[in-house]
């Protein structure tokens, strides 16, 4: 096994596309300075995630927590399996298209109020206008969260990933970390245990719902529900200010796809290969286990690296390329593999989706503004723009 050149933890290196195709070159499983495994290539990245039974998912110390403060993603099997399913059947009810009215009509008022600072101010900012905004808004709509609150749960979602990316607090209950918005979603769950008649929405089928007769317990629903607003919101961002960056750099690329809508769902695949809004998945090794001929040992620490896996050139012609023309542009691991795989796939697509629509219908020209530099965001595990400064042509 070779030392890895780059610090994983750095979505921002330079040169790191290109450390990445010597890593894979030489080997599928690298070591960092800090002694985890580094796992590069798609296919060991792939057969990693798969490895349920080998491995379990954390970045934290594995089994510090009782199971209704654990998040989903660093629960073992097979009591996992169980908890997804609970999740599936809660979350597969608000098929994207119930949501997608709102996420329409939401998107529309956030770009009415974009092109009104862009005409009084000549550029906007419009991760704080209309990227970061709309995934916060349409998973309160999921949750059944009320219209009114939707600031205050925006605010309160970028403020508990901030403490949960503090170093002394990766081993804390979700819910520990943000009394007040802890204390708001349990005041929501308890209205909805309290009554009669509930409304349909993912915090009272979480509730309700059963796998072998058992239902998850209060504790459990407001821990599921925190992580899921983290995992969904804070991803989903990335992902639609990463479409917008890759639109406005290249103003021949948002024309071309103006003359053709078609090509939309295939820009978002590319993105999520080239700009994984995930880089990174942390597994702990639970039992010996050989991935692409190395040998991964009980208790090593294993960092899955997405953004290299997405890049692999024997599997992406041009791999390093974003092109709108890919026979299976869905065929990357941006949301993940195996049982883990992302359940919220199908709503950040449909989101972004529709961001992208929005402005195609009412922008004739958008480009980064004189002077803008692409503004990282700070979350380690992350890739997406912290800010992004663009100019709109109004149709
Ligand atoms: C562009 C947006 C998104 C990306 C790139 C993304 C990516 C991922 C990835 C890579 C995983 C696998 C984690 C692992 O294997 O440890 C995952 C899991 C998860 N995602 Fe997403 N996600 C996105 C949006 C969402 C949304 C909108 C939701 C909520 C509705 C969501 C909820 C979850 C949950 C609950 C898990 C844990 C699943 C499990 O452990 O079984 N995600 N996501």
């Amino acid at each position: 096994m070779k030392k890895a050149e780059i610090n994983p933890f750095d979505s921002e290196s330079a040169n790191r596309n290109e450390a990445f195709r010597e890593m894979r070159a030489e080997s599928p499983i690298h070591e960092t300075e800090g002694g985890q495994r580094f796992v590069v290539s798609q296919k060991a990245v792939e057969d990693g995630l798969k490895s349920v039974d080998h491995f379990v998912g954390s970045f934290g110390d594995v089994g510090q927590l009782a199971e209704e403060d654990t998040l989903m993603a660093a629960i073992p099997e097979p009591r996992h399996g169980k908890v997804r399913k609970l999740f599936n059947s809660a979350l597969a009810y608000n098929h994207a298209s119930q949501i997608e009215p709102f996420a329409r009509s939401y998107s529309a008022a956030r770009l009415d109020d974009t092109l009104a600072r862009a005409a009084r101010d000549g550029e906007v900012e419009i991760m704080e206008t209309f990227a970061r905004r709309i995934p916060s808004a349409v998973i309160a709509e999921v949750l059944g969260i009320p219209n009114d609150r939707i600031d205050d749960f925006a605010r309160w979602s970028d403020e508990v990933l901030e403490i949960q990316g503090q170093e002394d607090r990766e081993n804390a209950p979700i819910a520990s970390l943000h009394a007040e918005f802890a204390r708001y979603l349990d005041e929501q769950i308890q209205i909805r245990m309290d009554s009669a008649d509930p409304p349909n929405d993912m915090i009272t089928r979480l509730l309700n719902a059963e796998v072998d007769g058992e239902r998850l317990s209060r504790r459990a629903v407001l821990t599921q529900t925190l992580f899921l607003i983290i995992a969904g919101n804070e991803t989903t961002r990335n992902l639609i200010g990463n479409v917008i960056h890759r639109l406005a750099e290249d103003p021949s690329r948002y024309e071309r796809i103006r003359k053709d809508r078609a090509l939309v769902p295939v820009l978002i695949e590319e993105s999520l290969r080239l700009d994984a809004p995930v880089q990174l998945l942390a597994r702990t090794c639970t039992e010996d286990i050989e991935i692409d001929g190395v040998l991964i040992k009980k208790g090593d620490r294993v960092l899955h690296s997405i953004a290299s896996a997405n890049r692999d050139e024997n599997v992406y012609p041009d791999a390093d390329q974003f092109r709108l023309d890919r026979p299976k542009p869905r065929d990357h691991v941006g949301f993940g593999a195996g049982p883990h795989i992302c359940p919220g796939a199908f709503l950040a697509r449909m989101e972004t989706q529709v961001a992208v629509e929005t402005l195609l219908d009412r922008v004739d020209k958008i480009e980064l503004a004189s002077g803008y530099v692409w503004d990282p965001n700070p979350v380690f595990w992350a890739l997406g723009p912290r800010t992004l400064r663009v100019t709109l042509n109004p149709s």
